[in-house]
């Protein structure tokens, strides 16, 4: 009788009307016919959406077919050439991509875990003709061209890293250690088909700061390349800090408390003191290194990670660009306010209202975005003994403003101090 009552009761509530007893029930079932279609057609939506991104992000088939195809019509040559399309020891594994003209994947070289990188131009489209094939066939690995010398393709190499480094005495340095990269097979000479890998290679900013940078301790070591594939060593913890949320739990948690979960999940205080100690001193490497200036134009905790040992790396280094290329690229830019002038996600300069031109000189040098990124990091669970002093140190460091050839000074002060402060309070535990 009970339970008669209370079904009873929750008809009238779902279908909340006056109308005869009879009428009900094919009231409830519309709504619950209703409900599981809508159900249905959102689940779909969903999984369409998720599959559709999955495709245009991952494709990994494609990547290879292109790349084999054209090693073994001999266009291409690279060290990673024979293992990926002869011999089957190098493959692609789980799928990391964000952008579909960026693809990323983790994947296995003999018995090391390694991160594979490849370059597809447009997203692929779904058109009837099959044997269309992405752009990217069409415009890349054309040069150099067949018959050029040896001499001719070192001049063009020059030619290139002036452009993009500017006029500077270390070039000829950098030009021998590009053509020792080029030299796949390590058979003494540059082949014309390990030279168009290579050629095509440069054009790509992470990859050239990746050979700048190779005998430095916080780049992925380059291990291999096939045409413009390139395959770099795996770093451990992809991320500087947090947790990866799936995109939908992530959209109801609220910004202030992924902030705070965020530092929850950090190694302990003398792991991110030496992690840390890592990115300063990345820092240190592209500020007016051996081959001019770098800036650090994406400097966000996803594009940062560590090893088992703490070491810091850095994952993502596409946005960190030669200073000359970033000025060439910026100065003419047109503009209306300040908000075009923006590269990457932070590197800013000012917007010139009578030219409506971009200006040259950046808003904040590489080192006051990472003491902006380090801040609550290294705050969070500090020592009591240096952490009055450190949260100074990191403030005055934030502050740093000001014309890249009068701070040069004032840069490499706050740089030293901050280093020192942290290794002394480290330097005596074991994870240092
Ligand atoms: N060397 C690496 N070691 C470990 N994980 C990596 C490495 N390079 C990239 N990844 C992972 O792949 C993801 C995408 O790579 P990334 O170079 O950042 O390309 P994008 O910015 O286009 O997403 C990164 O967020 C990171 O999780
Ligand atoms: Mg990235």
């Amino acid at each position: 009788m009970a339970r008669g009552l209370l079904s009873w009761a929750s008809l009238r509530k779902i279908c909340g009307s006056h109308y005869y007893i009879q009428a009900r029930l094919p009231c409830v079932r519309v709504k619950y016919l209703f409900f599981s279609w809508l159900a249905v057609f959102v689940g779909s939506w969903v999984i369409y959406v998720q599959y559709s991104t999955h495709t245009e992000l991952c494709r990994a088939h494609d990547c290879k077919k292109i790349i084999c195809d054209k090693y073994k019509k001999g266009i291409i040559d690279g060290s990673a050439c024979g293992s990926l399309c002869d011999k089957g020891t190098l493959y692609f594994g789980k799928c990391l991509s964000n952008k579909p003209n960026n693809q990323v994947y983790r994947g296995m070289w003999d018995e090391s875990q390694v991160i594979l990188k490849c370059r597809l131009e447009e997203p692929f489209h779904f058109d009837l003709d099959s044997n269309m094939e992405p752009r990217k066939e069409m415009v890349l690995f054309d040069k150099p061209t067949k018959g050029t010398s040896m001499e001719e393709f070192r001049e063009m190499v020059y030619s290139l890293l002036k452009a993009k480094l500017g006029d500077q005495t270390n070039l000829q340095k950098l030009l021998k250690l590009v053509v020792t990269v080029a030299d796949g097979n390590k058979d003494g000479h540059v082949s014309l088909a390990e030279a168009k890998s290579t050629w095509a290679l440069l054009q790509l900013n992470e990859f050239l700061i990746t050979v700048i940078l190779q005998d430095k301790e916080h780049t992925p070591k380059l291990l291999g390349f096939c045409g413009d594939l390139y395959v770099t060593e795996k770093v451990h913890y992809s991320y500087l800090y947090g947790l990866t949320i799936p995109w939908v739990l992530e959209f109801f948690i609220p910004s202030g408390l992924r902030r705070s979960m965020d530092q929850w999940f950090t190694p302990s205080w003398p792991r991110k003191a030496k992690i840390s100690i890592g990115l300063l001193e990345f820092v240190e490497d592209v500020f007016h290194g051996t081959f001019g200036n770098f800036l650090m134009c994406d400097v966000s905790a996803n594009n940062i990670g560590y090893n088992v040992k703490h070491d810091l790396k850095m994952i993502d280094m596409r946005k960190v660009v030669p200073e000359v290329s970033f000025k060439q690229l910026i100065g003419g830019r047109h503009c209306e306010t300040d908000v075009d002038c923006v590269y990457g996600t932070d590197c800013r300069t000012t917007c010139h209202q009578s030219k409506k031109q971009c200006s040259t000189e950046l808003d904040q040098p590489n080192l006051t975005k990472v003491c902006t990124l380090l801040k609550d990091y290294l705050l969070n669970g500090a020592p009591p003994d240096v952490r009055e002093e450190l949260e100074k140190q990191l403030y005055s460091c934030i502050a740093l403003r000001g014309v890249a050839g009068q701070m040069e000074m004032e840069h490499s002060l706050i740089l030293n101090n901050l280093k020192t402060l942290l290794w002394k309070k480290i330097s005596h535990t074991k994870d240092s």
